[in-house]
C-alpha cells in the first residue's frame, strides 16, 4: 500500500509533503482534472479559500507575476451554495452550538437503533417550524425527495388502495430533485439522464404552472395517481414562479381526486423566498414536504421529510433508514438552523432585500431593454433572463461578475440566478446590482 502522510490544518494541510496553501489555481484545477470525476465545470481561475464574513468569501486568483502563485480577493457570495447557506457563512450561533456540543457536551455518534437525547429537540423544532405532524430526518436534499417519492407510493397502495405496482407519481417538466436514479427518472433534462437508464417507471410529467394539463391527467388516471411531487418555485429551471392562484387550484384538484400534494422545498425552504417555506406565500399546505440545504445551517448536510401523520405512519421499522439521518450532530445543527431562521427573522429579511434586488433588476431591464428579457423571483431567490442571443451569454456574465467580485452562476444559457445569504445587508444588495448593471452594459 502507498504510504500516506497527512498533517496540518488550513494552508498547512499537507498530503505527502504537498501543502494545499502552496497550490495555485491552475495547480488545483490540474489535480481536480486528474484525480476527480468531471461531473462539474467550475468557474475557471478561482479557488475559494475561506470566509471573511457571512456574505463574503476570500478567494484565490492567479497572480500576474507567476503561474505558480496567487493573489487573494474578496468575493461576494451571490449563490450561497445553492441556498444551503441561508443563515450566512459560518453563522456564529450555529458554529458555537457545534463547537460547544462537540467539546463540552461530548456529543456522541450513534445510529437510530438506539435513542439519543438530541433527536427529541430536532423533532420538536422541525415539526413546529413546518407546522407538520411528523418529521423523518435524512442527509442530502435528494434523499428527502427520494423518501417523499417512496412515502407517496406507500400511501398510494396502503391508504388510497391503488392496485399493486400500478402507482403513478406526477412531476413537473423542468423539475430538479437531485441526482438519484429515481430523481433523474423524473427529470426531463437529457444531460442528467444520458446512459443512466433504465429508469424508474410510474412517473408522468405535466408542464409546470399548467392547471389544465394537471386536471386532464387527474381526470384520466386519477385513481392510479398517488401524488403530485413538485417544487413550489422551480429553482434549477431558472427560478420559475407560478401564477399566484396556481397552488390553491392545484391543492383543490388534489383534494378532489384524493391525490397527495408533495412539495420539494429543498431550495425554496428556510426563508429563501420571503416566507419560512414557499408554499406559505400561496396560502396552501402540502401533505408532504422535503427540506434540505439550509436545514443544515450551511454547516452540515441535513435534510428531512415533514408531513401528515397518516402518510408518514406508513413507514414501518426496516422500511427506511439512514445512518447519519438525524444523528446527534445533525440534530443539533438542524435545531440551531431553525433557531437562527426564527430568531434572525431571515424570511423577513429575504422579503425586504429581495424586493430591493428585484427593483434594481427592473431598473437595469428598462435601461437595457434590448438585453434583459425578464426578471423573476420571490424573496432572495432571484434571476434575470437575457434574450437568447450569442453575445448575451450567461456564462460570460458569471465570469464578468467574478472579475467584479461577485460569485453567481448561470442556470441556462441566458439566465443568471442570484441567491445571496438571507443575512445580506442593503449596501451589499446595491453593490451586487451595480456590478450586474456594469456587466450588462459591457455585453
Ligand atoms: C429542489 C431541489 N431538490 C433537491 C435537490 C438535491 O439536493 P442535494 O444536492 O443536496 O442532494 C436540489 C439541489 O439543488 C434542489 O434544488
Amino acid at each position: 500500500m502507498n504510504k500516506i502522510n497527512i498533517k496540518g490544518y488550513g494552508d498547512e494541510l499537507s498530503i505527502n509533503g504537498l501543502k494545499i496553501g502552496d497550490l495555485s489555481p491552475s495547480e488545483h484545477e490540474k489535480i481536480e482534472k486528474e484525480k476527480g470525476g468531471q461531473n462539474y465545470k467550475p468557474l475557471e481561475n478561482v479557488v475559494v479559500s475561506h470566509v471573511k464574513d457571512s456574505s463574503t468569501l476570500i478567494c484565490r486568483k492567479p497572480s500576474n507575476d507567476s503561474i505558480k502563485s496567487y493573489i487573494e480577493e474578496e468575493l461576494v457570495d451571490g449563490l450561497c451554495c445553492y441556498s444551503a447557506v441561508n443563515q450566512g457563512q459560518l453563522n456564529k450561533e450555529i458554529v458555537d452550538a457545534v463547537v460547544h456540543h462537540l467539546k463540552n457536551e461530548k456529543l456522541p455518534t450513534v445510529p437510530r437503533s438506539i435513542r439519543h437525547k438530541y433527536m427529541s429537540a430536532f423533532l420538536l423544532a422541525s415539526t413546529a417550524i413546518t407546522e407538520m405532524d411528523k418529521v423523518v430526518p435524512k442527509v442530502a436534499g435528494v434523499e428527502s425527495w427520494e423518501l417523499t417519492f417512496k412515502l407517496c407510493r406507500r400511501w398510494g397502495y396502503e391508504v388510497k388502495k391503488i392496485p399493486s405496482n400500478q402507482c403513478i407519481i406526477v412531476g413537473a417538466q423542468g423539475n430538479f430533485h437531485g441526482r438519484s436514479v429515481a430523481a433523474v427518472s423524473m427529470s426531463d433534462d437529457p444531460d442528467a439522464k444520458k446512459n443512466f437508464g433504465p429508469f424508474v417507471p410510474g412517473i408522468e410529467l405535466v408542464p409546470f404552472n399548467d392547471l389544465e394539463a394537471l386536471k386532464n391527467l387527474f381526470e384520466e388516471k386519477g385513481e392510479f395517481i398517488a401524488a403530485y411531487c413538485v417544487e413550489p418555485i422551480q429553482g434549477e429551471a431558472g427560478v420559475i414562479v407560478p401564477d399566484e392562484d396556481y397552488w390553491v387550484n392545484v391543492k383543490a384538484l388534489c383534494e378532489k381526486h384524493n391525490i397527495l400534494l408533495a412539495m420539494d422545498e429543498v431550495q425554496t425552504g428556510f426563508g429563501r423566498t420571503g416566507a419560512n417555506f414557499a408554499h406559505q406565500l400561496y396560502g396552501v399546505k402540502p401533505d408532504l414536504m422535503g427540506c434540505g440545504k439550509a436545514a443544515g445551517g450551511g454547516i452540515l448536510p441535513v435534510s428531512f421529510v415533514a408531513g401528515r401523520k397518516d402518510v408518514i405512519d406508513t413507514l414501518t421499522p426496516g422500511s427506511e433508514g439512514s445512518t447519519f439521518g438525524g444523528y446527534p450532530l445533525a440534530s443539533v445543527v438542524g435545531t440551531y438552523a431553525i433557531k437562527v431562521l426564527v430568531d434572525k427573522k431571515l424570511a423577513d429579511n429575504a422579503r425586504i432585500r429581495g424586493a430591493q434586488l428585484i427593483s434594481h433588476y427592473e431598473d437595469i431591464m428598462s435601461e437595457f431593454s434590448d438585453k434583459i428579457k425578464e426578471v423573476r423571483g420571490k424573496g432572495l431567490l432571484t434571476a434575470f433572463e437575457m434574450y437568447n442571443e450569442t453575445h448575451l451569454d450567461g456564462h460570460k456574465v458569471s465570469v464578468e461578475l467574478l472579475n467584479r467580485g461577485i460569485y453567481a452562476k448561470e442556470t441556462h444559457h441566458s439566465t443568471v440566478r442570484i441567491a445571496p445569504a438571507l443575512t445580506i445587508e442593503a449596501w451589499q444588495i446595491d453593490n451586487i446590482a451595480e456590478q450586474i448593471r456594469s456587466v450588462i452594459k459591457s455585453l
